[in-house]
């Protein structure tokens, strides 16, 4: 694509000019955005760039595994894998307000990178995969008074406070041009292709407060009902599908038994940017499947619902 081409010369320079001799701290999300500003940055500066991958303890199955395989394995980009589940599940304890758990993850991500960049002797920048929704849906409701709907940062809302100068290739970027960008950076298509996944990952996906039972719980869940879209060949007919674990449990039963379990909701919505978004047309019958696999295959659920909202008047996350 030519003008991908260009753009990502044209970028590489700009990196190059804006960081100098500086170094550059990466955070790595998982999603498709963060992976791409890595690789470009990396292409611009090379080993002046530290990429750092956190896993907070709110990442999907697997999840872990997946980013560390492409960053180590096929790019051979130096990847510092940080466990720091306890730090955030920890002060995540006992939050409830969506707001609050944003501004809690944003502050964490920082502390984690700060002290990385401290074990490499200081980094002057952070590379952020912000793209041009974020930056808009982050500031205020276009057209609107200045509401901010969700603190959208990469990271999920940053402090105002930081010793690191920002670092955002993709700032002026939609996301199919940045799925165009990745294809150019030799991307695997089954990592381009992948669904967006919010900063803040499963703690948004988890309304009211977040236990590592219930985080444990909407994994299994999220697992069986990607793999349902997999199978029937939907997947990339989505812009985006998950599950939501509510915080309720309502009654049913089981065999000859009564059960007082948790309600999965699931999500899926077409989109070209994410600022607008149509839930996904379904036919009943995968429905009624996947929702029949989820309360057999995950102990502590024994309903699920599937969430009609399109965006507006709903956003896509349910938080
Ligand atoms: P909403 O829920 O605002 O989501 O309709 C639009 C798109 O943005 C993603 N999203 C986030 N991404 N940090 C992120 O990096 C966040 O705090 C955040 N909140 C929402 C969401 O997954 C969707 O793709």
């Amino acid at each position: 694509d030519w003008t991908m081409r260009a753009f990502r010369e044209e970028e590489i320079a700009k990196i190059r000019q804006q960081v100098g001799k500086g170094k550059v701290i990466c955070g790595l999300s998982g999603g498709v955005d963060s992976a791409v500003a890595a690789v470009l940055i990396h292409e611009a500066i090379g080993d002046q760039l530290t990429c750092v991958f956190v896993d907070h303890g709110l990442l999907r199955l697997d999840e872990a595994k997946t980013v560390v395989d492409l960053f180590r394995h096929h790019y051979n980009i130096p990847l510092v894998h940080v466990d720091a589940s306890k730090q955030f599940l920890g002060e995540l304890e006992g939050v409830t307000d969506p707001e609050v758990k944003r501004k809690t993850i944003g502050r964490l991500f920082i502390e984690v990178f700060e002290q990385e960049a401290k074990k490499i002797g200081g980094a002057d920048f952070l590379a952020q995969g912000t793209l041009y929704p974020d930056v808009i849906e982050s500031v205020s409701f276009t057209g609107g008074p200045s509401v901010t709907i969700k603190s959208h940062h990469n990271v999920g809302g940053l402090p105002e406070r930081m010793n690191m100068k920002l670092v955002e290739p993709l700032r002026e970027l939609f996301k199919d041009e940045v799925r165009k960008l990745g294809r150019e950076l030799g991307l695997p298509e089954i990592f381009v292709g992948r669904h967006p996944f919010p900063g803040p990952g499963l703690a948004i996906r988890c309304p009211g407060d977040i236990t590592r039972d219930k985080l444990d719980i909407l994994r299994k869940a999220d697992a069986v009902y990607i793999d349902q879209i997999r199978k029937h060949g939907l997947y990339d007919e989505i812009w985006q599908a998950f599950a939501v674990l509510l915080p309720v449990k309502t009654v049913g039963v089981m065999g000859d038994g009564r059960t007082y379990d948790y309600v999965v909701g699931l999500r899926a919505v077409t989109s070209t940017d994410g600022m607008t978004a149509d839930f996904y047309q379904f036919d009943m019958k995968f429905l009624g499947e996947t929702a029949t696999r989820i309360i057999n295959e995950v102990k502590g659920v024994n309903r699920v619902v599937y969430d009609v909202t399109s965006k507006p008047p709903g956003t896509i996350e349910w938080e």
